[in-house]
């Protein structure tokens, strides 16, 4: 996968988990709609060229990374579903379910995630990839505890601060890193 169509892929992914599907996509593509992730999004609904040219990075100096064709699979669909835990995290905390959200990052993102499909796969890992995954999960049941203190303060602020630090955790590994 080239790295715009990645980026594409990611952009879109966002755009879908987060302000839900603009036009008529939203209607009909409850509650995820996962072939866009496969076909890419219809013409009529892409960003404007300007916004995607502008972010796509210049050159790809991700270190490849290679894992066994099911290790891949597993990793990208944990991937994609990590995309939907941060959405579904950001719709909790929009409607004032703190222990939701608190649940969510600790179960689908947190140190408590780490085992499964995933976890298989970091052994194929080079030490920094891991590093970073660890920092992410890290970063997620951080973002727990604080998610539960917002419950008795009222302010979201903070929440929404160590939500981004997770974003932020994912963003790194994606940076320096691609599978091959
Ligand atoms: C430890 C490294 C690492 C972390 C942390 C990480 N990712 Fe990834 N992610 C990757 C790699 C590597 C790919 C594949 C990129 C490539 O090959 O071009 C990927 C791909 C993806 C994809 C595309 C999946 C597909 O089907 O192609 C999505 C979506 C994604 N990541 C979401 C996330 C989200 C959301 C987070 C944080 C909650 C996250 N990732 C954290 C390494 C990471």
């Amino acid at each position: 996968m080239t790295p715009s169509v990645l980026f594409q892929r990611l952009t879109l992914a966002c755009l879908a988990a987060g302000l839900g599907m603009p036009l008529a996509q939203a209607q009909t593509a409850a509650p995820m709609p996962h072939d866009m992730a496969q076909h890419g999004m219809p013409q009529h609904a892409m960003p404007p060229a300007a916004v995607t040219q502008q972010a796509a990075p210049k050159a790809d100096d991700r270190k490849a990374v290679h894992f066994p064709a099911a290790a891949k699979r597993a990793t990208l669909a944990e991937m994609r579903a990590h995309l939907q835990a941060l959405g579904d995290i950001q719709m909790a905390l929009s409607r004032n379910e703190y222990e939701l959200a608190a649940r969510l990052a600790e179960n689908k993102l947190g140190l408590s995630s780490m085992h499964g499909d995933m976890y298989d796969s970091a052994r194929y890992m080079p030490a920094g990839m891991r590093e970073l995954g660890y920092a992410m999960h890290q970063s997620a049941s951080q973002f727990a505890v604080i998610a539960q203190d917002a419950s008795v303060s009222g302010d979201l602020r903070p929440a929404i601060a160590a939500l981004a630090k997770v974003n932020q955790n994912c963003v790194a590994c994606h940076a320096a890193y691609k599978l091959k």
